[in-house]
């Protein structure tokens, strides 16, 4: 099971200017009552669909089952962005090669390649089209509420790639959205596309353990019941528990009080190998959009939320922990220390006699990972900074599963300590509506006007 280890939040370690005791976070108690009973409310109006996808297990076996119908397809291309595709990348780039893609396919036991195309950039999209081969690639078109226009831009040029390049191009696609909202369920049923459904109470955000995350993982090999039953681990083991035996409720109390009564507002989430990295990259996006909000929910205005920050050891040891260390002390840093790597390599014997490289010989890279990890744990301390640890005993599917439920659960608890709608994004919405009008979109006209009379530039302000 994944461990959570605070020493270095406490007081007693980094001192009281910038530490926290357990009288701070007691001192919260009330509002640990309301947090529980507003999740408890919540989960039993049927709002709370990321506690309930890891129970669901006929999913996995729909997905199983038509993965066994799609031998002709040697490469997945998922069209999605934002909770549509963070999820997907961060589950390939833990539980898959790094270099997936790369690998000869009797390495990849024959399972498919996958691309991502989760942005509106014309250079990566050429790219990407001369790589793919397109008649052999199954397309998996992501979409919440079908009406994103990135996506929905991208899948138009795919669509028209598909169709001039296949003889069927309904087989090489395949939607996953809301299961009756929107347009994209609309044309799935026009088309008959094969389809998996978005539960509707579950956020775009919150969404990897969904279709979202399992078709591709399925398609790459991922145990796809490993990573639900991780997850389901974490809330049998946390839900409706109290603070000090609860982590993820607990990890979201220290960010939250580090934030009130310290004045930390930067959150630094640091895997210790690359394959977590897009892991904090997910997270960047489940806790930027989820906390950062104007108003509570009494209507109050607020404007509170935390900015993540991702980081990754060893590398950011020589780029950031300068500023992590001897900068504003705003910062609290979550490292994610992982225990048993899987593999090893040890450091040969390398210009011997030479003291400045001898030290290195016959010591492994796992041991090396380990020590500097440790060393930027003790040099945080002694400069006062608070750090914690998120230990994951070795990185499969289940504690990959028990990480996002983790993180999903703290960032639900966080939400709920500032009263804010942790689910909602409703300010992202009026540069969408902007985009819209610019586009001509039919009912955006007043935003096309209200763009070009606010989008005003002094060009003697432009060297
Ligand atoms: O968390 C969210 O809801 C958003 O970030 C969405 O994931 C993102 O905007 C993409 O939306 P959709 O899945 O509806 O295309």
């Amino acid at each position: 099971m994944i461990r959570f280890d605070y020493n270095y939040f406490m007081d007693e370690h980094i001192g009281t200017q910038h530490g926290l005791s357990q009288n701070d976070i007691d001192g919260i108690r009330p509002e640990f009552n309301e947090v529980l009973k507003r999740m408890d409310d919540e989960k039993a109006e049927g709002l709370l669909g990321f506690l309930e996808i890891p129970f669901n297990t006929s999913l996995v076996k729909d997905i199983q089952s038509f993965r066994q119908h799609t031998d002709w397809c040697d490469t997945i291309a998922l069209i999605g962005i934002g909770g549509s595709a963070l999820g997907p990348q961060a589950l390939k780039n833990a539980l898959a090669d790094i270099y997936w893609n790369e690998l000869p396919d009797e390495k990849r036991g024959k399972r498919c390649k996958v691309y991502f195309f989760d942005n509106v950039d014309p250079i990566e999209m050429n790219s990407l089209l001369d790589i793919i081969n397109i008649p052999t690639t199954l397309f998996l078109v992501i979409s919440k509420s079908g009406g994103t226009t990135e996506t929905n831009a991208n899948f138009a040029i795919l669509l028209d790639t598909i169709k001039k390049n296949t003889r069927d191009y309904k087989k090489h696609i395949v939607t996953i959205t809301d299961p009756a909202k929107g347009i994209m369920r609309q044309i799935t049923r026009e088309e008959g596309f094969t389809s998996f459904p978005i539960p509707a109470n579950v956020g775009g955000r919150f969404s990897v353990l969904t279709a979202v995350g399992l078709v591709m993982a399925e398609f790459i090999g991922i145990d796809i019941n490993g990573l639900l039953h991780g997850a389901a681990e974490v809330i049998d083991r946390y839900y409706g528990k109290e603070v000090w035996s609860n982590a993820p409720l607990l990890n979201a109390a220290f960010h939250y009080c580090f934030d009130v009564k310290k004045n930390k507002r930067i959150n630094v989430l640091m895997p210790y190998t690359r394959k977590l990295f897009l892991f904090a990259d997910w997270f960047r996006q489940l806790w930027a959009e989820s906390l950062g909000k104007r108003f509570d929910i009494y209507g109050n205005e607020v404007m509170v939320g935390l900015t993540p920050v991702a980081a990754l050891g060893t590398v950011d040891q020589h780029s950031q922990l300068q500023l992590y260390l001897e900068g504003p002390n705003d910062k609290v840093i979550t490292f994610l220390k992982l225990q048993d790597f899987g593999t090893d390599i040890t450091i040969p014997e390398f210009y011997k006699g030479k003291a400045e490289l001898d030290y290195l010989s016959g010591k492994s890279l796992r041991k090396l990972n380990g020590f500097e990890e440790q060393a930027t744990e003790l040099v945080l301390k002694e400069a006062s900074r608070p750090n914690a640890s998120i230990i994951l005993p070795e990185l499969d599917e289940r504690s990959a599963g028990q990480l996002i439920m983790f993180l999903e659960m703290q960032t639900a608890y966080a939400g709920y300590l500032y009263n804010i709608n942790p689910y909602d994004q409703p300010a992202v919405e009026q540069g969408k509506r902007f985009t819209f009008g610019l586009l001509h979109r039919p009912g955006y006209d007043e935003y096309e006007q209200k763009f070009k009379s606010g989008y005003q530039k002094k060009e003697n302000y432009i060297l």
